[in-house]
């Protein structure tokens, strides 16, 4: 079920008929626990242009951070069926929680092409000077096995400070990107790594980019951050380019459609805010698979 809330309806976008009829006009799904996916829906939308795009933000269910495996994996899921239900012809799991722990079921059990996203350890690998690099992320994703072979991979000669970004997502979902509290509780994960000598920090939550205007104040411009959102642009065209699922040339898509598990008033306030998307932001009720909306358990 979808509910109209915030800004005024779309624009009936012009007519694609007029377009060549090669490509393929169905939306790129994105789904993120909350606001934190816009970082990559941002870079989604630079780098292709052309496409049309469907985000879910599961705000209700917000943070994954301090879920266990298996809610983020029923959510993952039920997420992923419902943006195929919407016609959805691949998808970003714009959360490195939910790829941390769900990713390898989602694509066992969905058809599309499904693209994750990770922490930058091997980026910032490849950047620090010294060696020393810090890792802000979620609990979740520091312990998952993912992110433990990432770093044996890529890693091995760096050290990684990792410090668990508690209290981070939730901020950035009340829209409090720049208070002093916020500023405080950086500091307190920061200057620890500062102080052991860090020179890149890898923002390993899709929530922490919008947070960058804060930690650059900290830490000033000798810390390099490391965000993998274009990488993930860039993964994604790839995978459409060889799906052969690309988008008409020339074609100009209609806005983002942006959906949210909750009221969507900060959705819409981040995304008009920061992205200068001003656009209608849909309430959607997408339930566990097995549970009914109401939380009732299905029998
Ligand atoms: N944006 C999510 C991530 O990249 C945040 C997870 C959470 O909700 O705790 O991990």
């Amino acid at each position: 079920m979808t509910a109209p809330l915030h800004a005024s309806p779309p624009e009936c976008s012009s007519s694609p008929q007029s377009s060549p009829a090669r490509g393929n006009a169905a939306p790129i799904g994105i789904f993120d626990s909350g606001l934190g996916g816009l970082s990559v829906l941002r870079a989604v939308r630079a780098q292709l242009p052309h496409e049309a795009l469907l985000y879910v933000a599961d705000s209700l269910h917000a943070p994954y951070g301090l879920r266990d495996n298996a809610f983020i994996s029923e959510r993952t899921l039920a997420i992923g069926e419902w943006l195929v239900s919407q016609g959805a012809k691949a998808l970003v799991v714009a959360c490195n929680t939910a790829t941390a722990e769900s990713i390898a079921l989602a694509r066992e059990r969905l058809s599309i092409p499904i693209i994750g996203v990770e922490p930058g350890i091997k980026p910032a690998a490849g950047l620090s000077a010294s060696r020393i690099a810090g890792v802000l992320a979620t609990q979740v994703t520091l312990r998952s096995e993912r992110f433990r072979s990432l770093i044996e991979r890529y890693a091995a000669d760096c050290r990684f400070i990792c410090q668990p970004g508690h209290g981070l997502v939730e901020a950035v979902e009340r829209c409090e990107i720049d208070t002093p509290e916020l500023r405080a509780l950086l500091a307190r994960y920061i200057e620890p790594m500062l102080a052991a000598g860090a020179d890149t920090l890898v923002l390993g939550c899709t929530h922490y980019p919008f947070l960058d205007a804060a930690i650059r104040d900290i830490a000033g411009p000798s810390l390099t951050l490391v965000d993998t959102s274009v990488a993930i642009a860039r993964q994604l065209e790839r995978v459409l380019e060889a799906n052969g699922l690309g988008a008409p040339v020339g074609r100009q898509p209609p806005p983002p459609r942006l959906c949210s598990t909750d009221g969507g008033v900060h959705l819409h306030r981040l995304a008009s805010t920061l992205l200068g998307l001003d656009v209608w932001v849909e309430r959607v009720e997408i339930a566990a698979r097995g549970v009914a909306a109401d939380g009732s358990h299905a029998v």
